[in-house]
């Protein structure tokens, strides 16, 4: 929120302009020109999330924006790139198709280790808790590591977003996200950012935004602010409700394979556990009867969302089975939610 000024609004409109008046004799620095690089409304923006991440913030279009623009401000030809084999798969398709024509080694490693030596690496991606198999992973140890062989580290913090953990504050260099789950959290729109410390980075980062052009609309940066209000009460009813879903899970002769951050030796690492399970029913059948007979359950990818949606990972891609299935809880009470997901059980068990 802005600083209070009397007689302007609480809570500031859209400013929905690609153009300002300039200067009669001439554009001045900090004077706004032209809404690719300037626009006030994705500035709060910014300004709020990079209040919760420690870092400057810059917005893109999409979470994949923010990542590859990452990519293409630190990586050159002969670089070496970790990334998660674990992690959001765009990213690896990016990895293995852009960034190798660009001739940039991309190595993957999984979420939970073993880690290639970092040495000769230019920058490790980190994605704690990974999309979709929720694993984590020590950011501070990885980190390390890392700088002992003068590499970057990246943690893309969608799923534990900047309420759950703060990697800037863990050792990381830069984050980078998806602000289309949690953060604007109503399934309505898409976002990306990236926050640094770092000035060089920042300004590198900058530029390829500026250039590549890949902004978010006035609209969307207007929307997540107004988001960013609920994130924590949002997430507080997401966590509450991954976690009273996951012993339900676990008990039920059903489901196997239960994945609950919770359950992980890094979870103090996380102020508050995201809203996820993933679990493996025996099919793709069965995933269908019971998406079928729950009625708080949607058939839906992506996370983060009001609504409870379960995504079915393996139509994607994943390298999961076909049963895997990625839940995301949404802020449904509790007690209904449950209810809802042991009748469906039962019905595709029947
Ligand atoms: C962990 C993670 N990072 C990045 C992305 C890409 O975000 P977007 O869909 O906003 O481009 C996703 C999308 O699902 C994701 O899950």
């Amino acid at each position: 929120m802005p600083a209070p000024a009397v007689g302007e609004p609480l809570s500031p409109g859209p400013a929905m302009t690609t153009i300002y008046h300039l200067r009669p004799e001439g554009i001045a620095s900090g004077d706004n020109g032209y809404g690719r690089t300037e626009n006030p409304t994705r500035e709060i923006l910014e300004s709020a999330i990079g209040q919760l991440e420690g870092g400057t913030c810059l917005t893109f279009a999409s979470g994949q924006a923010a990542i590859t623009a990452l990519f293409m401000a630190v990586l050159r030809p002969g670089d070496t790139a970790v990334i998660p084999s674990d992690g959001y798969y765009s990213v690896r398709s990016f990895g293995g198709s852009i960034l190798s024509e660009l001739d940039i080694n991309v190595i993957e490693a999984s979420t939970a280790g073993p880690y290639p030596s970092f040495s000769g690496v230019r920058l490790v991606l980190l994605e704690s808790p990974a999309n979709p198999g929720l694993d984590l992973v020590d950011i501070s140890a990885v980190a390390t590591a890392a700088h002992a062989e003068g590499a970057l580290v990246a943690v893309d913090n969608t799923t534990a977003t900047p309420l759950g953990q703060t990697p800037l504050t863990l050792g990381a260099d830069v984050v980078v996200a998806s602000g289309t789950k949690a953060i604007a959290g109503h399934s309505d729109m898409l976002l990306g950012y990236v926050a640094t410390r770092e000035q060089p980075l920042l300004d590198r980062m900058s530029q390829w935004r500026k250039l590549a052009g890949g902004v978010p609309g006035t609209f969307e940066c207007w929307l997540a602010r107004r988001s960013l209000s609920t994130l924590a009460l949002r997430l507080r009813q997401q966590s509450a409700n991954a976690a009273a879903l996951a012993p339900v899970l676990r008990a039920h002769p059903l489901v196997s394979r239960v994945r609950w951050p919770g359950d992980s030796p890094f979870a103090p690492q996380l102020r508050i556990l995201p809203g996820l399970v993933s679990f493996e029913l025996p099919s793709a059948t069965h995933v269908a009867a019971f998406l079928n007979a729950a009625t708080l359950v949607a058939a839906a990818t992506s996370f983060g969302g009001v609504h409870t949606t379960a995504d079915r990972r393996h139509q994607w891609g994943d390298s999961v089975p076909p049963g895997f299935v990625r839940l995301s809880c949404g802020i449904e009470d509790t007690l209904d939610l449950v209810a809802d997901v042991e009748t469906a059980l039962a019905a595709a068990s029947a």
